[in-house]
């Protein structure tokens, strides 16, 4: 969910409604806001996108007031109704909620209240605080007193963001694992989920802690433990601009994005060498022998970034020998892991708010092995709560389904494992220098391959009536036939699956049927054959009617008579090939999505940020 407050002298409709405009891509099944105008809450909501809010209030216009809240939702108790949408209030309408996150005890709470004889009227858990919350203020306690006493009764993870209507100075929020920041103006203050709730207004921001409360006013921030103790934020600079949240003449956000790429894998590679030749990660904040003793590495993650783990552990094993696990973060503690001071858990979070990213590394300390973060949104929980950080460098990706973030965290997972090559021995310095040579021509070879984009569209609008397609990979491609799976089920919603080219014949290839599109990843040629494996796989679906589709390394024209359509690809190493490969699946499924008329920056029932397990 997104979340949004403020507090100053602009009219605060528009600057909540805008600041939820910029974090729809947080949840987008209803929207709603309170402003405190003149002793009251003035509030509308709505089901759907922020677009039937902004309509609902143009219709019915809100009071004038400068003290407001908003909230957009990806739902969690309750369907995506307008009743149920927030911000929620007391039976009294005395204060106004908005919150993100789980409240775990609220069937309990809800059993106190009604016994009270007080009537809810949805089925949130969101109701119930606010009423725990409306009924502290009516005892006479300020705001930031009630919320410290209401969020002392609550179990789950919540970002909590409330107004009271007879007090226009204030505006009241606390957190527990679930994100908030404070944005720091001139006689206004801001809160947002991250800080693209107020980048328009202020690049000055303010990271909290886990389980406090903040109380803005036009004058000042205020922080307190929940213990009821005062604490202070730690202040940072915001250092990317309102341009990288805006469109910039595309259509969608994820095809900027997509174009993006070759600036942000040279960003994420930039200042990483020292003027000896050494690499050098900022936030590597363990000690080489620490790394050292790394004996065994397992890499948690999620969605997309579950496959920029798989690469990763190609990159890892083959540069430094040391075993790598690749695990998806929502199974990871359920199965009792094997873990030590020795091991080394990567958590790979574009976000760095993901909730089963983040318990899978509150696991992994409590069995005391270190936590390295590979995260693209500074001041988020993952980096906070790990023990080191490779920052990537995508700057800020609205876009839902991943892109730029996929591609830097790709770069932060080959620098990781040839930073610990290094600091291990297991690769010589020139070594070292080669593949850093490689990649830093990386951004050059993915704009080669987006400057084809015209062919790629083509060959999606020839599939706009396709109901399922295969990806079928190798090596490090079989991560990537898996992301471009995922990249069509999540924007096109058709079946896609990716396999590994070689499991095909051991069941997938009973799929197969006349004019099936398959698209094939195929490794560059090589010593291990492994690319004469793929075009037996190739052949083997092409002989059962498949229509293939084959991501080929420019020169290999072996291929070209078993390929309906042949896309080239720049000559690279087998395991940095994911970089330029994965780019034409990005393109053919925004594309393909498109045409399809379907919304591609925010596909149905998903959401950016997934911060409940
Ligand atoms: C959500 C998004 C995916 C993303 C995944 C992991 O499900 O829709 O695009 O890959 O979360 O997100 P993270 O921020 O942890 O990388």
């Amino acid at each position: 969910c997104g979340i949004v407050g403020y507090v100053g002298e602009k009219r605060a409709q528009d600057v909540v409604i805008e600041g939820l405009r910029r974090l729809e891509y947080r949840g987008y099944d209803s929207a709603g806001i309170a402003l405190v105008a003149t002793g009251t809450i003035a509030s509308d909501k709505r089901a759907g996108k922020l677009a039937n809010l902004e309509k609902a209030i143009a219709d019915r216009p809100l009071p004038p007031a400068t003290v407001g809240i908003g909230h957009t939702r990806w739902a969690t108790h309750g369907a995506p109704n307008d009743v149920n949408a927030h911000p929620h209030s007391g039976a009294q309408r005395r204060v106004a909620l908005v919150h993100n996150g789980i409240i775990e005890n609220f069937a309990e709470l809800r059993v106190g209240i009604e016994a009270d004889d007080v009537a809810l009227l949805s089925e949130t858990d969101t109701e119930v605080a606010a009423q725990l919350l409306e009924a502290e203020v009516l005892t006479g306690a300020d705001l930031t007193t009630a919320m410290l006493r209401l969020v002392n009764r609550l179990e789950g993870a919540f970002t909590l963001v409330a107004v009271d209507a007879l007090d226009p100075s204030r505006v009241v929020a606390a957190r527990r694992n679930s994100p908030l920041v404070v944005g720091i103006g001139d006689g206004e203050n801001f809160l947002g989920s991250d800080v693209a709730a107020f980048i328009e207004h202020t690049r000055e921001a303010m990271e909290l802690s886990q389980d406090q409360v903040v109380t803005i006013t036009r004058s000042g921030v205020s922080v307190r433990n929940f213990d009821g103790s005062s604490a202070e934020g730690r202040r940072y600079h915001v250092d990317w601009d309102l341009s990288a949240a805006e469109k910039d003449g595309h259509d969608w956000f994820m095809r900027k994005e997509i174009h993006e790429q070759p600036r942000a894998v040279a960003d994420s590679l930039l200042g990483r060498r020292t003027p000896e030749g050494r690499l050098h990660l900022d936030e590597m904040r363990l000690s080489d022998q620490e790394l050292r003793d790394v004996d065994k590495v397992i890499i948690i993650a999620c969605g997309t970034s579950f496959y920029a783990g798989m690469v990763a552990k190609y990159a890892i094993e083959h540069w430094t020998r040391v075993p790598v696990e690749v695990e998806l973060a929502s199974e990871f503690r359920y199965r009792d892991p094997i873990l030590d001071y020795s091991t080394l858990v990567v958590a790979i979070s574009q976000s760095g708010e993901t909730a089963d990213t983040l318990q899978a590394i509150r696991h992994a300390r409590t069995q005391r092995s270190k936590v390295l973060a590979i995260c693209n949104t500074n001041g988020s929980t993952i980096p906070r709560e790990s023990d080191a950080v490779i920052y990537t460098h995508a700057g800020p990706e609205i876009g839902v389904a991943s892109t730029k973030g996929f591609l830097t965290q790709l770069v932060a997972c080959y620098l990781l494992a040839l930073y610990l090559a290094q600091v291990k021995g297991t690769r010589y310095g020139d070594e070292i220098d080669e593949v850093m040579r490689q990649l830093e021509a990386m951004p050059d070879h993915i704009a080669t391959v987006l400057a084809s984009a015209d062919a790629i569209y083509a060959m999606a609008a020839e599939h706009v009536d396709t109901r399922s397609v295969l990806f079928l990979g190798r090596h490090a491609g079989y991560p990537v036939a898996l992301e471009g799976a995922l990249k069509l089920k999540e924007l096109a919603y058709i079946h896609a699956e990716g396999f590994a080219a070689g499991e095909l014949k051991h069941g997938p290839i009973a799929l197969v049927e006349s004019g099936l599109p398959v698209l094939c990843v195929v490794p560059p040629a090589g010593r291990d054959q492994l690319r004469d494996k793929m075009v037996s796989g190739i052949q083997e679906v092409r002989a059962r009617g498949a229509r293939t589709i084959c991501l080929v390394e420019d020169g290999d024209d072996a291929i070209t008579p078993y390929a309906d359509t042949v896309i080239r690809l720049p000559k690279v190493p087998v395991l940095l090939q994911p970089l330029v490969a994965v780019v034409p699946l990005q393109l053919f499924a925004c594309e393909l999505a498109t045409r399809m008329g379907h919304d591609v920056d925010q596909p149905r029932n998903l959401a950016k940020s997934v911060t409940v397990e």
